[in-house]
C-alpha cells in the first residue's frame, strides 16, 4: 500500500502472532517490531542482577538500574531472522528460553518498565510501515492504528506448538511445564493493573487453532487489502 500504515497484532502468548507478523512484514516490505522481546530483555537484564526472587521483583533497584538497559534489534540476513539485543550483545536465544519465559510477565506488570517499553515503541515506529505484535499495541501504544487484530488459539493448541518449537531447539522441557508457563502468563497478562491484555474495540478476532501459518497470512492479507 501507498499509505505508511500502522498493524496492531496483539493476543495470547504462543498463538502464532510473530509468525504472522513476521510474514506480513516481509511481504507487504513493512517493519517488524517484537514488544514482547523488550520485555524479555528487561527480564534477562533484572535475572542476571539478581533483582528477581521467586515472585518478587527488587522494583527499586530495577528502577535505578534500567537506564543501563539499551535495547536494539536487527535482522540478520544470513540466519534470516529478526535478532534482538542487549547493550552491545546478542540476546535472541537467551530471551526464548524457559528460565526468562517463567519471570517475563512479573517484569511485564511494572508501570515504570511499560512507560519506558511504549516510549520506545513509538519511537521506533514514527515513520510508519510497522507491523507490531505484542498485548496492549492496539489498546494502549497504538490506538489509533490502521488495522487491529486480536490473535488467539486453544490453550492445548498454542502448548503444543511451542513444545515443538523449544523441543527442535534443543531445550530440554515437557509439555506440562510449557502449558503452565502459558496459562500462567495469560492470567498475569489479563489480570494486571497496567495495560491487561485485552481485545481493543475495533480490532477483529482471529482464532487460528486451526490454521497453518500460510492460511493465517492469507487472512491477513485480506484484512489488509480491506482496509487499503
Ligand atoms: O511469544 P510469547 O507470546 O510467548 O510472548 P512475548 O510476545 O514474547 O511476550 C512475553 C511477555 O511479555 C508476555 O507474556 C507479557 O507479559 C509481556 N508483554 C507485554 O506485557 N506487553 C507487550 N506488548 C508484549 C509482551
Ligand atoms: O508470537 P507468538 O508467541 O504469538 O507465537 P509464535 O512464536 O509466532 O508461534 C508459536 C509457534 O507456533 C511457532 O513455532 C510457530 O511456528 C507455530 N505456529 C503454528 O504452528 N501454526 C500457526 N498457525 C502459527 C504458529
Amino acid at each position: 500500500p501507498e499509505k505508511k500504515l500502522i498493524i496492531a497484532i496483539d493476543g495470547h502468548s504462543s498463538c502464532g502472532k510473530s509468525t504472522v507478523a513476521k510474514d506480513l512484514a516481509k511481504k507487504i516490505g513493512y517493519t517488524y517490531i517484537d514488544s514482547g522481546a523488550m520485555y524479555r530483555v528487561i527480564t534477562l537484564f533484572a535475572m542476571r542482577n539478581n533483582l528477581i526472587s521467586g515472585d518478587k521483583v527488587d522494583e527499586n533497584k530495577l528502577a535505578h538500574l534500567i537506564s543501563q538497559v539499551n535495547i536494539s534489534f536487527q535482522y540478520n540476513t544470513e540466519k534470516q531472522r529478526h535478532e534482538t539485543y542487549l547493550n552491545a550483545e546478542l540476546v535472541e536465544d537467551e530471551i526464548r528460553k524457559m528460565d526468562v519465559s517463567n519471570k517475563v510477565s512479573l517484569i511485564a506488570k511494572i508501570k515504570f518498565v511499560r512507560e519506558k517499553m511504549v516510549a520506545f515503541q513509538r519511537e521506533l515506529s514514527k515513520e510508519g510501515g510497522v507491523i507490531m505484535d505484542g498485548r496492549d499495541i492496539g489498546t494502549v501504544v497504538f490506538p489509533n492504528a490502521d488495522l487491529k487484530i486480536f490473535m488467539t488459539a486453544d490453550v492445548e493448541i498454542r502448548a503444543i506448538r511451542r513444545y515443538k518449537e523449544l523441543k527442535n531447539k534443543g531445550e530440554d522441557i515437557s509439555l506440562n511445564e510449557i502449558r503452565e508457563n502459558v496459562s500462567k502468563r495469560d492470567f498475569i497478562d489479563e489480570n494486571r493493573d497496567e495495560s491487561p491484555l485485552r481485545k481493543a474495540d475495533d480490532a477483529i478476532i482471529l482464532n487460528n487453532s486451526h490454521l497453518t501459518p500460510e492460511e493465517q497470512l492469507d487472512w491477513i492479507v485480506d484484512r489488509m487489502n480491506e482496509i487499503k
